[in-house]
């Protein structure tokens, strides 16, 4: 794996390598580090602004010997002229670039880019998703000060729900013995998806409260983060939803006077100069560790790169549940060949009956599926007694076969619908629509930050991954954004 889009993607033992030897990097002197990226072209793609990021990679590929070119917003640039990302990207790997450094402001854009492109992808920050390589750096910074990542509590606080340094921090805990605390006002929460892969991974609650100057006495190290002003909605609603967190938290001289003395601040930076939520008195304490963190990006950019220019990354396991069972049917025993339908109103001798439809469910199987515009009789049934179900829906349509596509949209609106194949007056095939573990253009994505969004008009499809089957939970491929039977929506491709 050489391209760097989610700290999910790596193991503990990419993580911790990589800062065992951004600390050596930091320790040697710049004429012994080897330039490992001489005659390397790396382009560093920068839709939204930055400082550190954008600036701390520069400048470690350059000190490595590569060749940087790019754009720190799109101002120069012919995404102006309404360039999709994909055709911009293309560009310069066209061009012999070895690598992309990409920020950019949809959700899922680098994982997106990657699969497209055959040279290695760097996110440096997708939307409010996520920021693996300012992980690297923070967690580089922790365990440089404490020689250790394990037994410790850290709390992530202020904007939880769009800010993509916590989201990557939390996944990265999994791999840790980490206390999390989550602290935040209620509407700026972590979202629970995210919270509960966290459970899912560790067994272990993380404790959620608003309450920063009680938690100060308990954690080792306090990671503040600057509310996300940007990505609150647009208008009125946005305004006065940021106007009640503006400023919400703050860390000052005192309160840190009041408190355990080793506790660590720490900060992916920028602050909010208006609104300090870290005050200015703070910077000369023992405690503030902002300015070396941000100082350790160049080092671990280097790892990343040195990394990314040799072996790449050994990778997480992903917990892949029942990947085995990614096929299309199930066969289901045939009782009675010869019923055709006939407990119905109407006599199937050649088509498709789906039976067992959830009661209430199969007018939506009928719209979803088009059944409409079938040319054929169709014969949707409603509220059927049923042994098994008590109530069911069933639909006979005569003469047509569902394609696979029409086969996976009726399983992800009924979990328990049986398809049976007639022909010839016999039914020759009855089963369970099996999904596979991916699907692609089928399941809109409900995120209107993520890439594969329509309104985003960067025609990339949707795709979404089985992340567990019973019950149905599927996470779209590109911002992980989960959905279940009950919210998901059929994407209409026409
Ligand atoms: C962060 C970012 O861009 O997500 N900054 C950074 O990369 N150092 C945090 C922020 O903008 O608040």
């Amino acid at each position: 794996m050489k391209s760097l889009v989610s700290i999910g993607d790596l193991s503990r033992n990419d993580i911790d390598t990589l800062i065992k030897e951004a600390l050596e990097i930091k320790h040697k002197s710049p004429s012994k580090i080897k330039k490992v990226l001489n005659e390397k072209k790396i382009a560093s793609l920068f839709y939204e602004p930055s400082t550190r990021t954008r600036t701390s990679f520069e400048t470690a590929a350059v000190n490595l010997g590569a060749y940087v070119n790019g754009f720190s917003g799109t101002e120069g640039s012919s995404v102006k002229k309404g360039e999709s990302l994909l055709d911009t990207v293309r560009m310069y790997a066209g061009y012999g670039y070895d690598a992309i450094i990409l920020r950019h402001p949809l959700e899922g854009s680098s994982r997106y880019v990657s699969e497209k492109i055959n040279i290695p992808v760097i996110n440096a920050g997708d939307g409010s998703n996520s920021h693996p390589t300012q992980t690297l750096l923070d967690l580089m910074t922790i365990y440089e000060l404490k020689s250790t990542l394990d037994g410790l509590k850290i709390a992530l606080v202020g904007d939880l729900k769009y800010g993509r340094t916590v989201h990557s921090l939390l996944k990265a805990f999994e791999l840790y013995n980490i206390e999390p605390w989550l602290i935040s006002p209620e509407n700026l929460k972590m979202p629970q998806w995210r919270i509960d892969d966290y459970v899912r991974a560790t067994h272990r609650n993380p404790i959620i409260t608003s309450d920063l100057k009680t938690a100060i006495h308990d954690v080792d190290i306090i990671y503040m983060t600057r509310i996300q002003r940007e990505r609150f909605p647009q208008g009125i609603d946005g305004q006065l939803e940021y106007n009640e967190v503006s400023g919400i938290y703050k860390i000052t001289k005192a309160l840190l006077e009041k408190t355990n003395k080793g506790i660590i601040i720490m900060h992916p930076l920028p602050r909010y100069k208006h609104n300090l939520e870290i005050s200015v008195d703070v910077d000369n304490t023992k405690n503030s560790k902002y300015f070396q963190q941000a100082e350790n990006g160049v080092y671990m950019r280097e790892a990343i790169f040195r990394r990314i220019f040799s072996e790449g990354f050994e990778g997480r396991l992903k917990d892949n549940h029942n990947s085995n069972l990614a096929s299309l049917w199930m066969d289901l025993e045939i009782k009675n060949g010869s019923k055709k339908g006939n407990h119905m109103l109407y006599r199937l001798d050649n088509g498709t009956l789906i039976d067992h439809i959830e009661a209430g469910r199969g007018l939506t199987v009928y719209k979803i599926l088009k059944l409409d515009k079938y040319q054929t009789e169709v014969v949707p049934a409603l509220n059927l007694n049923s042994k098994t179900y008590g109530k069911k829906d069933v639909i006979a349509i005569n003469n047509k076969f569902l394609n696979p596509d029409e086969l996976y949209k009726l399983a992800l609106i009924s979990e328990t619908a049986t398809v049976n194949i007639i022909h010839n007056n016999r039914v020759t095939k009855k089963g369970k629509v099996v999904l596979p573990q991916s699907l692609d253009s089928l399941i809109e994505c409900p995120n209107p930050n993520c890439i594969s969004h329509k309104k985003n008009d960067e025609n990339t499809g949707t795709r979404f991954d089985i992340y567990l089957r019973d019950p149905l939970v599927l996470r779209c491929h590109y911002c992980g954004t989960p959905v279940t039977r009950k919210n998901l929506n059929i994407y209409d491709s026409e």
